[in-house]
């Protein structure tokens, strides 16, 4: 289920050409309260229609309308009688299928530009007659096809923004999206309010409002389960659904042992205590553990956890199943998946979106269970989940916590897992983790947690020689987890880390300062 699809509001399609920027377009477009829907760029017409979008946006995109492979859209999507946006590619798409002239260009024009308007547009309602804005297309549109004309020209193009205005077709061969342009938001919502007649009716309260709505309708007064890990996407969903369903949600939550301190207390009072949401707490860690017992292959022991975890799953609801008691079935699975983990890249060359989509592994649960899915947050981004999070009024420790992988401390802890290691990666963690609260900085970065090598060396302590571990920190800034760097944190701050780490934990005597970029490194050691 997608529960934009039947969000009533306004709403507008995006096609999406292989920008790397499509994401960024249809979080702009949210960001004017009008709901965005990414398409592939050979849409169905009838697919468009059905969604109830007010409007459509071409991306942009790396190819060429000469190349073999271009994507290409279905002209009929000119037919709709819907104003469409055409960025960069979009505008060569224009000229393309609307009888213009396109001319190959070897090289892209890439960087910043000045726009000089001509005449009125209700695009550029409101705005200065010249304003900065940021190129990055390749072939030029050389002729204008039959109904058009130029609205703005730059120093080297005299077509860099044009319009037939009566079809309310808009072409700019710059991006409105990006933060180099900035009167692009401007620009945006002139398409949106102005042309496409938007309401801007997109909340995350109308959100919430709409998707329980359609929960409670589908579910009946069946029930449904959901795995919660603790992170900010099962938590939003599991209050999410506990809105809608109430005690027909029961939450799993599985201890496999590799857990970070307290994080088993804390979501049994989050979820148990505060929200009175259904909760069944399995500890299953003895059980990893004992599979984890000498195995050391970073890879092994994912594929451990990882089976592992499904298994128990399995077993916790097929026990649900086995006492379905009182009305209804526990027939719905939940999942936090969001809108990055779904979203279909176009596979074209030079498309780094599709690249980075090949390695992105949802992962998780077994294809063929047997429950029917629900995806509450499939249509949101990072950001939107935490607003409806806070919205759920979940405590701003979960909504705004850092991701913390599904193989827990197993891939934190290098070499053999054991009792006794999680213990001590455990009391580094929480120190890590506490300074940096205290330090106000562990919000501002992605990730800042405690590593243990299996490495001994030598130190001296009061008057006492040690051989003792040692516990690698590495605190990293990144926008999605795909690439990173290290966080140029402040000295004082490190000195206190690992000067609480090595006078608070028993058995580490030495604290390293993890400076690998990603890549070629990875955020987790494992
Ligand atoms: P790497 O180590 O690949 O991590 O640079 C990128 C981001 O993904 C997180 N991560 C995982 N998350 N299950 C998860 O849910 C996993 O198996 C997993 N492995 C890594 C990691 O914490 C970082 O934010």
């Amino acid at each position: 289920m997608s529960s934009g699809e039947a969000f009533s509001g306004s709403k507008v399609a995006i096609l999406d050409f292989g920008s790397q920027y499509t994401q960024v377009i249809a979080r702009r477009v949210r960001e004017c309260r009008v709901y965005s829907e990414i398409l592939p760029f050979n849409a169905a017409p009838e697919t468009v229609r059905r969604t109830g979008a007010r409007g459509v946006i071409l991306s942009g995109g790396p190819a060429s309308v000469f190349s073999a492979d271009a994507p290409l859209l279905n002209p009929e999507i000119f037919d709709l009688n819907l104003p469409v946006l055409g960025i960069c590619y979009g505008v060569q798409l224009f000229a393309h299928f609307l009888r213009g002239r396109v001319e190959y260009s070897e090289r892209r024009e890439y960087g910043p530009g000045h726009l000089k308007t001509t005449g009125r547009s209700p695009l550029f309602e409101g705005l200065p007659d010249e304003f900065q804005v940021w190129n990055s297309h390749g072939d030029k549109v050389t002729a204008l096809p039959p109904g058009f004309s130029a609205i703005g020209v730059t120093e080297n193009s005299p077509y860099a923004a044009i319009a037939h205005v009566e079809r309310k077709l808009y072409g700019l061969q710059f991006h409105p999206e990006v933060a180099h342009t900035p009167l692009g938001k401007e620009i945006l919502e002139n398409f949106l309010y102005r042309i496409c007649g938007c309401q801007g009716d997109w909340t995350m309260g109308s959100f919430i409002e709409q998707t329980c709505r359609e929960i409670s309708a589908r579910v009946g007064r069946d029930k449904a389960v959901l795995g919660l890990s603790g992170g900010v996407d099962s938590s939003v969903a599991a209050a999410l659904l506990h809105r809608a369903l109430g005690d027909r949600l029961t939450c799993i939550f599985v201890n496999n042992g590799l857990l970070r301190a307290r994080e088993a207390e804390t979501v049994q009072r989050v979820f148990g205590e505060n929200f009175h949401i259904k909760l069944r707490y399995v500890d299953a860690s003895r059980r990893f553990l004992t599979k984890l017992r000498g195995v050391t292959d970073p890879e092994q022991k994912r594929k451990i956890i990882g089976e592992e975890f499904i298994r128990v799953f399995e077993e916790t609801t097929r026990e649900l199943k086995a006492h379905d008691s009182g009305e209804g079935r526990y027939h719905y699975l939940a999942q936090g998946t969001l809108y990055p983990d779904v979203i279909e890249s176009v596979a074209i060359a030079g498309n780094p979106a599709a690249l980075i989509k090949s390695h992105h592994n949802v992962g998780g649960l077994p294809e063929k269970m047997d429950f029917e899915l629900i995806e509450p947050l499939r249509q949101l981004f990072k950001d939107e989940v935490r607003q409806v999070g806070l919205e759920l009024e979940l405590p701003r420790e979960i909504v705004f916590r850092q991701p913390f992988p599904g193989p827990g401390l197993g891939v934190r802890i290098l070499g053999e897992i054991t009792e006794e290691r999680l213990s001590i990666l455990r009391q580094a963690d929480e120190i890590v983790v506490s300074e940096m609260k205290a330090a106000d900085w562990y919000y501002k970065v992605w990730q800042s947690f405690a590593i243990l090598l299996p490495i001994r060396s030598v130190g001296v302590m009061g008057d006492q020689r040690t051989y003792d571990n040692t516990v690698a920190v590495r605190i990293v800034e990144s926008q999605d987890g795909m690439t990173a760097d290290w966080v140029r944190i402040p000295y004082e701050i490190l000195a206190r880390l690992s000067a609480r780490i090595i006078n608070e934990v028993t058995g580490v005597n030495r604290v390293c300062y993890d400076i690998s970029s990603k890549p070629p490194s990875t955020i987790e050691w494992e």
